[in-house]
């Protein structure tokens, strides 16, 4: 039974995973489900009554041990979610399946932005489940912690796969992209009001993969935040999740470089808008809004940054707001040659910037935004100091590979230099 039982709950967690990714009626999400039901019908064919208990690292069937699940993720998971305890006490319909393993899917969404309220319990048909009886079994085996990093785990390894399927010079996958992008504003909306899932970044390569999804999530807030609609805030979303794209394209040394950029190698960092823009537009005609904001997200409103133009172009809407989404998540994060900036000086940095830089009323709508959401951020991971031995020490006022990261000296009127803290 053993073997059954282990085979339901691997088809289980694979279900959960997939169903964050793809939206109600979607084949893959269907199949998933049906695969995981299958199982279920298999288990429970040699064990109508079945109960599982996740503690920590552990999982039991009924009051045993499955020995070959020891050290199962998926465990530590449900668990801090509040499914301690999962119990089918006869035949289960595959509706009463899903709604089970769509409201687990809550659970975990919700349980990776705030701690799970205490013990409570679920009920669909033959299903029940919850924290019931855990207590007594294991009083200490209560495991609330935030599982934010589990959650967005799969979206940072979606956008870190489709980097590489970009660099392996292969199309756009778009429904990937989408998918997470869905997977993000589920995240940002588990709770009453918005949250803001940010991730910080663990690994210095992993830069353009969480930089990516936190511009993503701050379009989109700030999408809302300005009162566009479901459809804008999801575009707007793409756009921001592609706004880099172009870097696939950029040789790894300059990309990945600690120190200060050559001239040359500057020139070939700043093809990265327009090498976004190109890439996009051969994969997909209907993302000419992710197009255009790829393309422009390092324009200023005076006209610096680049690509340069001899008069200065009015950006759309979209790119103005990547713009300041890229540069608040970028001064945001540690990196290699300067430690992350706290929240309010960033916030000052782009209000001294707005009408120079930044369009003033997108400069000032985000700067309210992040002021009032700020402390709604659920950061993903703990924030870690930069490597001193991951790169040279830098001069004291070098500016960043990218001029997102910090202002390029081709910024233009910069009313003050940005500390370099
Ligand atoms: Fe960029
Ligand atoms: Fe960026």
């Amino acid at each position: 039974m053993n073997e059954e039982a282990t085979r339901f709950l691997t088809a289980m967690a694979q279900a959960l995973a997939t169903m964050t990714l793809y939206p109600d009626g979607h084949p893959a999400r269907e199949g998933i489900i049906d695969t995981a039901y299958r199982n279920l019908v298999a288990l429970q064919r040699v064990a109508p009554r079945t109960g599982f208990s996740f503690l920590g690292d552990e999982v039991l069937l009924g009051d045993r041990p499955i020995r070959e699940m020891r050290g199962w993720d998926w465990s530590g998971r449900l668990s801090s979610a509040g499914v301690q305890r999962l119990q089918f006490d006869s035949e289960v319909a595959r509706e009463e399946f899903e709604g089970f393993l769509s409201e687990v899917l809550a659970r975990l969404t919700l349980s990776a932005i705030q701690r799970v309220p205490g013990p409570s319990q679920g009920v669909h048909g033959a299903i029940r489940f919850g924290a019931v009886g855990i207590r007594e079994l294991e009083p200490e085996a209560e495991v609330v912690t935030a599982t934010v990093a589990m959650t967005l785990r799969e979206e940072a390894e979606t956008i870190g796969w489709l980097h590489e399927e970009m660099l392996e010079g292969r199309e756009l996958p778009l429904a990937e992209a989408e998918a997470v992008v869905r997977s993000l504003s589920l995240a940002m909306h588990g709770d009453r009001a918005v949250v803001l899932p940010l991730l910080s970044l663990r690994r210095f390569d992993e830069y353009t993969t969480t930089h990516s999804l936190n511009v993503c999530v701050l379009a989109m807030a700030l999408a809302e935040w300005i009162g566009l609609g479901a459809r804008d805030v999801r575009a707007f979303g793409v756009a921001g999740l592609l706004h880099d794209i172009g870097k696939t394209r950029i040789p790894l040394e300059i990309l990945n470089k600690a120190g200060r950029l050559s001239p040359e190698e500057r020139e070939v960092m700043n093809r990265h808008p327009v090498e976004g823009a190109r890439i996009i537009i051969a994969s997909e005609e209907n993302l000419d809004l992710a197009a255009v904001v790829a393309y422009e997200h390092h324009i200023m409103m005076n006209g610096a940054g680049y690509p340069r133009f001899e008069h200065p172009r009015d950006c759309h809407q979209a790119s103005k707001m990547a713009h300041v989404c890229d540069v608040y998540d970028a001064l945001r994060t540690n990196r290699p040659y300067r430690a992350a900036w706290p929240a309010s000086k960033v916030v000052s940095y782009i209000e001294e910037r707005a009408g120079t830089e930044f369009e003033p009323e997108m400069a000032r709508a985000f700067c309210k935004m992040m002021s009032e959401w700020e402390p709604r951020v659920a950061s993903m991971d703990e924030p870690v100091a930069p490597d001193p031995h991951a790169a040279p020490p830098p001069p004291p006022a070098a500016p960043a590979p990218d001029a997102a990261a910090a202002p390029a000296p081709d910024a233009g009127a910069a009313p003050s230099a940005p500390a370099q803290s």
